[in-house]
């Protein structure tokens, strides 16, 4: 029997009339990517209010990993609730919170005795990080990358890349951020190819620091391992060592923000691994505790605790339930072996994924590591003009049929895969026809649409 059982049109009329008291009552800059509003979800299942049920490939903006209401993160989140609540771990500290960052220090990417700072968002972790890396090398300046995303918080948002709808109108931002292209192979800023490239945009390095911003003037480069809202674009094996490598001739702090390919994701518990990135700092959320908001920061101990008492935290920072959810988490991601689960579920979209490139000229590009996986959707290979409309039509026709499904990327035209990696055989099967009806659907459409756009 299919997972997908709709019982109504999507939106049904539950969610339509949900939708016009949320129109009337909730700022329209909180964007959701579907109408439709839940009441339950499982696994890698949602059920919405008009009960139809959806296989969600989105999981609350990759923050599932290990799926809706995982059992032992229930268990320990019920467990704290007999117990207290909130005492803010500046006030009475509790052990959830020691033992976190016990863990988060033991597996966390980079080298040498570590230190966790709990924080409550992906957005807190990365303005954290950069005032822990300027407190560290008393250094202004932060390099960051084109189409990166780190948040939507003031110095979050100065480190984001894509101006709309992130940071137009909401200028003037912090000063001392600096950008450089990333290794957007499939549009390299360069007109470069790789290999034959020998990773020029990571080499560049060195002349922004003759052009754009003195070295010796520079705190930390922060960067996606995997970018994330960019696209999933996916670096080549030497991109971070080259990167590193003229960081650290500079004494410049790397910053690897793994809010987004954290915790499984990509095949092994951080992208870092993956790639050869050995940071100095850790940015860590979503996907940490499987649906409560919590965030951390981990790093070389000697950086970590350069500030003193106080200069860092929060009243809500490091919560117990989050807290022991979080360890829930960790030991569910183990027990249950996600990262070699990621890597299958990445392989099985790959193969389907080789095939709907090579039929349909829409589909451009095929990335990713593990279960980060995305299509990049363009009205022409040989032009690579980013197929946006097409991409809102894909997304729509998905949950239209029984799929969530978000997109990404600097020109909103990348499909991209956040399901919860327990996501089961045949419900992947299932949502992977979904997404191939909706691709052919597009492809089919191109041809008027790209007569009606130019
Ligand atoms: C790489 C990365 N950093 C930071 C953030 C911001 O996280 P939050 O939305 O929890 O503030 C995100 C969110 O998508 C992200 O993908």
């Amino acid at each position: 029997m299919s997972t997908v059982q709709l019982r109504t049109p999507i939106p049904g009329p539950r969610s339509q009339a949900l939708m016009k008291r949320r129109n009337a009552a909730v700022v329209q800059a909180a964007y959701h990517a579907t109408p439709i509003f839940v009441s339950k979800a499982e696994g890698a299942v949602v059920e919405d209010v008009d009960g139809n049920r959806l296989i969600d490939f989105a999981g609350g903006i990759g923050c599932l990993n290990t799926g809706h209401r995982a059992p032992a993160v229930i268990e320990a989140v019920r467990r704290q609730l007999d117990r207290f609540l909130h005492t803010s771990f500046n006030v009475l500290p509790y052990e959830s919170y020691v033992a976190v960052c016990e863990k988060l220090n033991a597996i966390a990417p980079g080298k040498g005795p570590k230190k966790t700072l709990l924080v409550n968002s992906g957005a807190e972790a990365t303005e954290n990080a950069v005032k822990i890396a300027r407190a560290y090398t008393r250094r202004p300046a932060i390099i960051a990358f084109e189409d990166a995303f780190h948040g939507r918080t003031y110095m979050a948002m100065a480190m984001t890349s894509k101006t709309h709808p992130y940071k137009a109108g909401f200028e003037p931002f912090p000063t001392e951020v600096y950008r450089i292209p990333y290794a957007y192979c499939y549009r390299c800023s360069y007109s470069l190819k790789y290999p034959s490239c020998e990773v020029f945009c990571a080499k560049h390095l060195e002349d922004a620091f003759k052009r754009v911003v003195a070295a010796e003037t520079v705190a930390a480069v922060i960067v996606e391992p995997i970018l994330g809202e960019g696209g999933f674009v996916t670096p080549p094996p030497e991109f971070f060592p080259t990167l590193t490598a003229i960081c650290r001739k500079h004494g410049i702090l790397v910053i690897a923000d793994e809010v987004q390919t954290g915790f499984a994701r990509t095949g092994a518990m951080f992208a870092c691994e993956r790639l050869g990135l050995e940071p100095d700092l850790v940015t860590m959320a979503k996907s940490l505790t499987g649906g409560l908001p919590m965030a951390a920061v981990t790093g070389r101990a000697d950086i970590m605790d350069v500030s003193g008492p106080g200069q860092l935290g929060g009243t809500f920072g490091g919560n117990p339930a989050a807290c022991e959810a979080a360890l829930a988490v960790l030991e569910t991601i183990e027990k249950e072996n996600l990262c070699a689960r990621a890597n299958v579920l990445g392989e099985r979209f790959r193969k389907r994924a080789a095939k709907w490139q090579s039929q349909w000229e829409l589909v451009g590009d095929v990335r990713g590591l593990g279960a980060m996986q995305a299509l990049e959707l363009v009205r022409s290979k040989a032009t690579r003009q980013p197929a946006d409309e097409e991409t809102k039509q894909v997304t729509q026709y998905c949950y239209e049929h029984g799929l969530v499904i978000m997109n990404a990327g600097s020109y909103g035209n990348v499909i991209r895969l956040l399901m919860p990696l327990v996501v089961t055989d045949a419900q992947m099967e299932e949502a992977m026809d979904v997404l191939e009806a909706a691709l052919a659907n597009a492809a089919e459409k191109k041809g008027t649409l790209t007569a009606q756009l130019t």
